[in-house]
C-alpha cells in the first residue's frame, strides 16, 4: 500500500488529553488507555465522521465511549486499526489492550531489552501499544501511569515530570508522570528495570536549575561520564547558537543495549542504543567519543527542533532531521575541528548519500509517496537534508539564518508543521523568494556541475561557464535548475587570493564570496584580473553536487599547498589521488604494470613533513578515497581493480614514505605513552595520525613494525589505539601474532558487548581471501546473535559495506549469504532485514554477471514468503528500477 503526500488531510479529531495505565508483567502487559477527544475544528462538517484509531497487533480487553462499555457490534476492528461512530463532539474513549512487549522483537512499540522494558515509537510504533490516531499532527497532553514488581523494576520512567507514586500489596509499586507539553504520541516514551544513574545538573540561561541523569545498567556507570559532559556542552550550546533553553525541570537518557537506530528523542526521556551512550577511555574509541558527543547533542536539539516544533506528517521528516543534523555538526565543528567535521561529513555524504541518489530508492528529501516511513529514516532525509538547510544558511549568511530560525521557533512553537514553513519562515525573517530554492526538497537524484573557464590576458577579463544537469531518478524523468550557492575564490600564480570583482560591480571583494546559480548554464565574468588565476571551487563544498573541472595534477597540487580554504585544500588532494587511483585502475583492467604518478608521493611527502598542520588533517590527506568511493564515481565499478590499485598505491606510499611515517607514527607513540587519554580534538588528532601512520608502516611487513604493533596493542591504556594495534593485525599476514592478539582481545572484553562489536568488525573488514568462512565462522561464536542490532550490524553489516572484495566475489557467495541473513530477519526484525538490504539494491553499478547474481538473489528474498513492509518496498522497487 502506498501512501501519499497529496493526499493529506486534516484529522476529523483531536486527542487533547491522554492517561496512559500500564501494568507491566513478565508475560504480558496490560495497558489501559482514557482518550479526552473531541472533533477537530478545522475538519467541520455537516455529521460527525466515524472514528478510526490506529492498533497493530493488539489484543483489545475492553472498550467504552463516555464509560458505556461497548460490545462487539458497536465498533470494527481491522488487522490495523479499531473504528468506531461517536455520538457527540467530544467524548471520552477508554480501552484496554493487551500486548506482548517480552516476546517483541521487531523493537519497536515496547519491548524488553535484556531485563528492562523500554519504547520507541517513531514513527508508527506507538500504534503496537494502544489504540490512537498515531500521526504526529495529533498532539497531546500525557500523563502516564506505570506499574511493575518493585523488586525487578525500581527504577519506572515516562516523560515528564514525576508527580505520584505508591505502593501495592503483592510486591508491585508505581509512578505516575506528567507531561505538562502537548506531544504526538512518536515522542511518548516509558522504561522499567533495574538500572542507576548518573546524576548532574544544568542551570539554563534564564535560571531554572535541570536535574540531568543518564540511566545505566550498574556495570555501565562507570562510562557516563563523557555522555554527561556532552550534555552539557549541547545545553549551553543551543542557548548561544540558536537562543533554545531546555524547558522541564529533568531531563533524563536510558541506555539500551537493543536499539535499531542511534537514539530517540522522546520528551524529557531520551532513550539511546548503548553504543551512543557509553565511552571510556579503555573500551571506546575516539572515534566512538566524537559519535556519542554528537548523537547526545542531536538528541537534545530536537527538544526544539523535533519537539517543540513538529511534523505535520511523516513526508516532513526532514524539516526536524534535516534541520537537527545540521545543528549538530554545526554543534561538532564548534567543539573540535570544523575543517576535520567538514572533511568527514563530505565524505561520508558523497560516499553513501551520492550512492543513495543515484540507486533504486532514490527519493527527494520531502519524498512524495512511501509504502513504509520506515524506510525513509535515510541518508537523504538526515544529511542531504542538513546541505539543504546549510545550504539557505550561506544564501542567507549566518545572521540572516539565525534571523529565520528566530522566526520560525517563535511562530511554530507548539505546532505540526511542513519544509514550507520552515522555508517562509527563512524568507520572511529575510525578506527573500526561495521559490526557486525548494527545488531541492522536492527533486531527488545529485547534479553534476561542469565548470569551464576562458581567461582573456589583453581585456583582463576571466569568465567561468557554469552548467547544471541533474539524472533522472524513479518517477522524476525531467529536473529543472537547481538553486546552486558556489562559494569561490581565485588565485594567483604565487598563492595569494585575488580581489573578485564582477562584471558590473563598482567595487572588488577580497576572500571567499558566494555566487548563486540558477540556471542550467550560466556565466560569471571577473574584471581586472592582472593573470590567469586558479579557481578554488565549491568551497567549504558549498553544496551537495558533482563538481567537474579539468584540473590537472600540478594545479592540484597547487592547490592542496596554497587553498586558504582548508576544507579545499584536502578537496585538491583527494581529486589528485582519485586521478592517479583511476590510473592505475585502468592499468590493472588492461592487463599492464602498474604505475603510480610520483606527484601523489611528493604531494604526501611534503603534507607529512609540515609541521604546522593539524595532525588531523594530516591524517585525512593521508587516507586514501575509500573502495566505496572510488565504486560511487564508476560508471561500472570493478570490484577487484579497485582493491587492487588502490593496495598497490597505499604499499608504494608505505614503501617510499617509509622514513617520514615512522618518524611520525613513534613521535605520537611516545607521547600517547606519556600522557593520560583525553577526549579532546588536540589528542583525537595526534592518535588519528599515529594510527593512519602504523596502517601504512605495517605494510611494508617489517619486523620492527611488527613489534611496535604488538607494543601498542598490549600496553596502550585505550581502545583507539589497542583496536587499531588488533585491525594492523588483522589485515597482516602474521598469522601468529594476529590469533593470538584476537583470543587475547576477546577474552578480556567478553562481557564488554560494545567491545565485542569492535571485535566483530574489526574481522569482517578483513580484505584477505576467505573473508566470507570467516564471517559464517564467526557467526556461531557465542557472543553473536542476530537478535541484537548492533551485532547484525557489527559483523553482516560491515562485512557487506566494507568488505567489498570478500562481499561481491564473482561466484555470488556473498550475496547469497546476505539474502539468507536479509530472510531471516525478516521475520525477526523488519526494518533491520530492509536496511541491510542495501548493498544488493546498488547492482546498478557492477558487471553483468554480478548484476544477475545480485537480481537474482533480490527475486529469492520476493519468493521467500510473507515479507514484512519494510523489505518488500526496498526488494520490490530495487528490481522495479
Ligand atoms: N528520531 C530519531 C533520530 O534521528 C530516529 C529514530 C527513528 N527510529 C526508527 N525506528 N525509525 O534522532
Ligand atoms: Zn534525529
Amino acid at each position: 500500500k502506498v501512501i501519499r503526500l497529496q493526499d493529506y488531510q486534516a484529522p476529523a479529531y483531536l486527542i487533547d488529553e491522554t492517561h496512559l495505565t500500564f501494568e507491566l508483567f513478565e508475560d504480558r502487559t496490560l495497558v489501559h488507555a482514557q482518550l479526552v477527544m473531541r472533533r477537530n475544528p478545522a475538519s467541520e462538517g455537516a455529521a460527525l465522521p466515524p472514528l478510526t484509531l490506529h492498533g497493530q497487533e493488539l489484543q483489545l480487553q475492553a472498550l467504552a465511549l463516555d464509560d458505556r462499555p461497548l460490545g462487539g457490534g458497536d465498533y470494527q476492528l481491522s488487522d490495523e486499526s479499531l473504528t468506531l461512530q461517536p455520538t457527540s463532539a467530544a467524548f471520552v474513549i477508554d480501552s484496554t489492550v493487551l500486548i506482548h512487549p517480552e516476546n517483541n522483537t521487531a523493537l519497536e512499540g515496547l519491548y524488553k531489552s535484556g531485563k528492562m522494558f523500554c519504547t520507541q515509537c517513531e514513527a508508527e510504533g506507538f500504534r503496537k501499544i494502544t489504540y490512537y490516531l498515531d500521526r504526529p499532527d495529533v498532539m497531546s497532553r500525557f500523563t502516564t501511569t506505570v506499574s511493575a514488581e518493585r523488586q525487578r523494576y525500581p527504577v519506572l520512567l515516562s516523560n515528564g515530570n514525576p508527580i505520584a507514586s505508591g505502593e501495592e500489596e503483592d510486591g508491585r509499586h508505581w509512578v505516575t508522570w506528567e507531561d505538562p507539553f502537548r506531544k504526538p504520541a512518536y515522542l511518548f516514551a516509558l522504561v522499567a528495570g533495574d538500572l542507576w544513574a548518573l546524576e548532574d545538573s544544568f542551570v539554563t540561561a534564564s535560571g531554572r536549575e535541570v536535574a540531568l541523569r543518564i540511566y545505566v545498567e550498574p556495570e555501565n556507570l562507570d562510562k557516563c561520564q563523557h555522555a554527561m559532559g556532552s550534555l552539557k556542552k549541547a545545553m549551553r550550546w543551543d542557548e548561544e547558537a540558536y537562543g533554545r533553553e531546555y524547558d522541564l525541570d529533568i531531563f533524563m537518557i536510558v541506555a539500551v543495549n537493543d536499539f535499531n537506530m542511534g537514539a530517540m528523542e522522546n520528551k524529557g526521556l531520551n532513550i539511546f542504543n548503548s553504543s551512543a551512550v557509553l565511552a571510556r577511555a579503555e573500551t571506546a574509541t575516539d572515534a566512538a567519543h566524537q559519535r556519542v558527543e554528537a548523537i547526545v547533542a542531536h538528541e537534545y536539539f530536537h527538544n526544539w527542533s523535533g519537539n517543540r516544533v513538529t511534523c505535520r506528517d511523516w513526508f516532513q521528516l526532514s524539516l526536524k532531521e534535516g534541520f537537527t543534523v545540521l545543528r549538530d555538526s554545526q554543534f561538532s565543528a564548534d567543539m573540535n575541528s570544523p575543517t576535520v567535521k567538514r572533511i568527514e561529513d563530505v565524505a561520508y555524504l558523497r560516499t553513501h548519500q551520492f550512492a543513495e541518489d543515484a540507486g533504486p530508492m532514490a527519493h527527494s528529501v520531502r519524498p512524495e509517496s512511501y509504502m513504509e516511513i520506515s524506510n525513509f529514516y535515510t541518508l537523504t532525509i538526515y544529511e542531504k537534508g542538513a546541505e539543504v538547510v546549510r545550504m539557505i544558511q550561506t544564501l542567507l549568511g549566518a545572521e540572516g539564518f539565525r534571523k529565520g530560525s528566530d522566526l520560525y521557533f517563535e511562530r511554530h512553537d507548539g505546532q505540526a508543521v511542513t519544509c514550507d514553513d520552515f522555508v517562509r519562515a527563512m524568507e520572511d525573517a529575510n525578506g527573500v523568494d526561495l521559490t526557486q530554492f525548494k527545488r531541492w526538497y522536492s527533486q531527488a537524484g545529485t547534479p553534476r556541475l561542469q565548470v569551464s573557464e576562458d581567461y582573456d590576458a589583453s581585456a583582463r577579463r576571466y569568465r567561468l561557464t557554469f552548467r547544471q544537469n541533474c539524472p533522472a531518478t524513479p518517477q522524476q524523468a525531467e529536473k529543472l535548475p537547481f538553486v546552486i550557492p558556489l562559494a569561490l575564490g581565485l588565485l594567483d600564480g604565487r598563492g595569494r587570493e585575488l580581489p573578485l570583482r564582477l562584471e558590473g560591480e563598482a567595487q572588488a571583494v577580497s576572500g571567499t564570496r558566494v555566487l548563486a546559480l540558477t540556471e542550467a548554464e550560466q556565466s560569471f565574468v571577473f574584471v581586472d584580473v592582472d593573470t590567469r588565476p586558479l579557481p578554488s571551487l565549491l568551497r567549504g563544498f558549498s553544496a551537495p553536487v558533482k563538481l567537474e573541472f579539468p584540473y590537472s595534477r600540478d594545479q592540484l597540487l597547487f592547490l592542496m599547498q596554497h587553498d586558504s580554504d582548508g576544507f579545499n585544500r584536502w578537496e585538491a588532494g583527494q581529486q589528485l589521488a582519485v586521478q592517479v587511483l583511476q590510473e592505475l585502475i585502468g592499468q590493472h583492467r588492461a592487463g599492464e604494470a602498474l604505475r603510480l604518478d610520483p606527484r601523489l608521493l611528493d604531494a604526501l611527502r611534503a603534507v607529512l613533513a609540515d609541521a604546522a598542520l593539524d595532525p588531523a588533517m594530516v591524517a585525512e590527506v593521508l587516507s586514501l578515497p575509500s573502495e566505496a568511493y572510488l565504486t560511487e564515481i564508476s560508471e561500472v565499478a570493478d570490484v577487484d581493480a579497485i582493491h587492487a590499485a588502490r593496495e598497490f598505491a597505499r604499499k608504494a606510499i608505505a614503501e617510499a614514505l617509509y622514513q617520514p611515517l615512522w618518524q611520525r607514527y613513534s613521535a605520537n607513540r611516545e607521547l600517547s605513552r606519556q600522557t593520560a587519554y583525553v577526549a579532546e580534538a588536540a589528542h583525537f588528532a595526534r592518535r588519528a595520525l599515529q594510527n593512519i601512520a602504523l596502517s601504512y608502516l605495517m605494510l611494508s611487513e617489517r619486523a620492527e613494525v611488527l613489534e611496535a604493533t604488538v607494543e601498542q596493542f598490549r600496553s596502550s591504556d585505550n581502545m583507539t589505539e589497542r583496536l587499531n594495534a588488533l585491525a594492523v593485525l588483522v589485515n597482516s599476514p602474521f598469522e601468529a601474532e594476529r590469533d593470538a592478539a584476537l583470543a587475547d582481545f576477546a577474552e578480556q572484553f567478553r562481557d564488554d558487548p560494545l567491545v565485542m562489536d569492535q571485535w566483530f568488525s574489526v574481522q569482517a573488514g578483513n580484505t584477505r581471501p576467505g573473508g566470507l568462512e570467516r564471517v559464517q565462522a564467526l557467526m556461531r561464536h557465542p557472543a553473536f546473535t542476530l537478535k541484537n542490532p548492533n551485532k547484525v550490524r557489527a559483523l553482516i553489516g560491515a562485512f557487506a559495506n566494507q568488505n567489498l572484495v570478500n562481499f561481491h566475489q564473482g561466484d555470488g557467495s556473498g550475496y547469497r549469504f546476505l539474502a539468507d541473513q536479509v530472510i531471516t530477519l525478516n521475520a525477526l526484525n523488519p526494518q533491520i532485514a530492509a536496511r541491510l538490504l542495501a548493498p544488493l539494491t546498488r547492482w546498478r553499478k557492477y558487471d553483468e554477471r554480478r548484476q544477475a547474481l545480485l537480481k537474482a538473489e533480490l527475486e529469492r528474498i520476493l519468493a521467500s514468503g510473507e515479507l514484512s513492509s519494510d523489505v518488500y518496498e526496498v526488494v520490490s522497487k530495487s528490481l522495479a528500477a
